[in-house]
């Protein structure tokens, strides 16, 4: 009898990623996947905790299972993910939802098959949640993918950083980088099974190879995979600008796989508010970064993080902000109202903002972000753009895909052309989308 499975993601990209793996796991133990937990045989949460709203989300959902778990008590309910693997989470998560048969961190998580061996064995409930062996590497890809044409590959785990508000260096330990050599022959492996985009994970890629006494470097692990020639696309996120400089804008430069795209959480736009963020870098520091890249790469695109009501904000910080989102330029930017996250630095400090005035700061920022989004839209009208078509919307009735610079086109074909780099001359532009008509080669 065939056993189902059903993954609930939260968060980013490494978790999205992380929870293929765990499918991996788990079809390797005999599940298929399934719609939803009604039908599931084992239901995974892979939680986030970077915001509350985030921590909420998750526990709405998993309450949300109790009545279910009563009238099918066989059925397995596993937590894994940031969440659980904060101080004292474990215990919280099991006094909260006793129903829950498996707790796994994020350090845990190529332990999943023998946690459900173990939990199958025993009535009560497992935690592992150790850091004893972090994950650092792994030798094969244990991934069910379900991106096509796109594919995620870690290169590094873990954060150094500790910039206050952030939680991420708590749950997630230290920086860990991949050995070269197996990301090269993942990526490999990747494209001649017919992926056209790899995207490299890491919280931090610049610190690439930092913890391997400097024998490799970010820029040059990208050279290295380049050296791969070919028609298919690689993008990487996180950069963190401080450690973002000219030998990586040279290596975009010089290989024409790279997107000129780049990702640079900004946070703020305040000297004294980056202080206290504990960013290393001041607003004009990282505007001269952006326009080196833009001297050197002069169609590379940029987006962006950025976060309003870090503790003592003033209207004059959340000005500097503004100014800095009109300088840099960023064809769109995700924007977050902060969130105090206990053990941080920051959620200990006095001067916490009121949440009427984050609200009000929010709805500015998110304005004129997205009136730059617009503008660079528009831009887009009449031209012709490259996309490489990653699937079919349904309730559209057109295929979709995006742009070097991330930008999604929609278009209809008469014949399916997933996984395929097809050329748009776009007609229409409204907001972050684009519509088009194929032009044929
Ligand atoms: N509150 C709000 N936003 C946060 N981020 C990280 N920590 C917090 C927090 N405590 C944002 C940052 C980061 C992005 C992934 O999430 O902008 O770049
Ligand atoms: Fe990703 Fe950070 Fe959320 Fe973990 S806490 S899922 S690393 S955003």
């Amino acid at each position: 009898m065939e056993k189902y499975y059903h993954i609930v993601t939260y968060g980013c990209q490494m978790n999205v990623h992380e929870s293929e793996k765990i499918a991996g796991i788990l079809r390797a133990k005999g599940y298929v996947a399934c719609d939803g937990a009604e039908e599931a045989d084992i239901v995974v949460f892979n939680t986030c905790c970077i915001r509350e709203n985030a921590e909420n989300h998750a526990y709405g959902n998993i309450g949300a299972l109790k009545k279910l778990k009563r009238s099918r008590p066989e059925m397995l309910i596993a937590v894994g993910g940031c969440m659980t693997q904060q101080e004292g989470a474990a215990d919280r998560l099991r006094k909260k939802f006793p129903f829950v048969d498996i707790v796994f961190g994020t350090h845990n998580l190529t332990a999943l098959g023998d946690l459900i061996d173990r939990k199958t064995a025993q009535k009560k409930a497992v935690v592992e949640i150790g850091r004893e062996e972090p994950v650092s590497d792994e030798d094969e890809d244990i991934s069910f993918r379900t991106s096509y044409p796109n594919a995620w590959v870690n290169i590094m785990y873990g954060c150094n950083n500790f910039c206050s508000y952030c939680i991420v260096p708590y749950v997630r330990g230290r920086e860990r980088s991949r050995r070269p050599d197996n990301i090269l022959s993942e990526v490999s492996a990747l494209l001649d099974g017919g992926y056209k985009e790899i995207t490299l994970l890491g919280q931090n890629v610049n610190s690439y190879g930092n913890d391997m006494g400097g024998a490799f470097s970010f820029p040059g692990l990208l050279d290295r995979i380049c050296e791969r020639k070919g028609k298919y696309r690689l993008r990487f996120m996180t950069s963190n600008p401080k450690d973002f400089g000219e030998p990586l804008i040279r290596s975009i430069e010089k290989n024409e796989q790279i997107c000129h795209l780049v990702h640079l959480p900004v946070q703020a736009g305040s000297d004294r508010i980056l202080k206290l963020m504990n960013r290393k870098y001041t607003a004009s520091e990282y505007l001269k970064k952006v326009e080196l890249l833009r001297k050197i790469v002069p169609d590379c695109q940029l987006t962006s993080d950025i976060m309003v009501g870090f503790p003592t904000e003033t209207e004059e910080d959340f000005r500097a902000t503004l100014d800095l989102v009109r300088e840099a330029d960023f064809s769109t930017a995700f924007t977050f109202v902060y969130s105090p996250r206990s053990g941080t630095k920051a959620a200990a400090m006095e001067g916490q903002i009121p949440e009427e005035v984050k609200k009000e700061r929010i709805m500015r920022l998110v304005e004129a972000v997205n009136a730059r989004t617009r503008e660079k839209s528009s831009a887009y009208l009449g031209k012709t753009a490259e996309i490489l078509c990653e699937d079919f919307d349904e309730k559209k009735s057109l295929y979709l895909g995006r742009d070097e610079y991330g930008r999604m086109g929609y278009f209809k074909s008469d014949a399916d052309v997933r996984g395929r780099f097809v050329k748009l001359k776009i007609n229409d532009a409204s907001g972050v989308s684009l519509y088009g008509d194929l032009v044929e080669e």
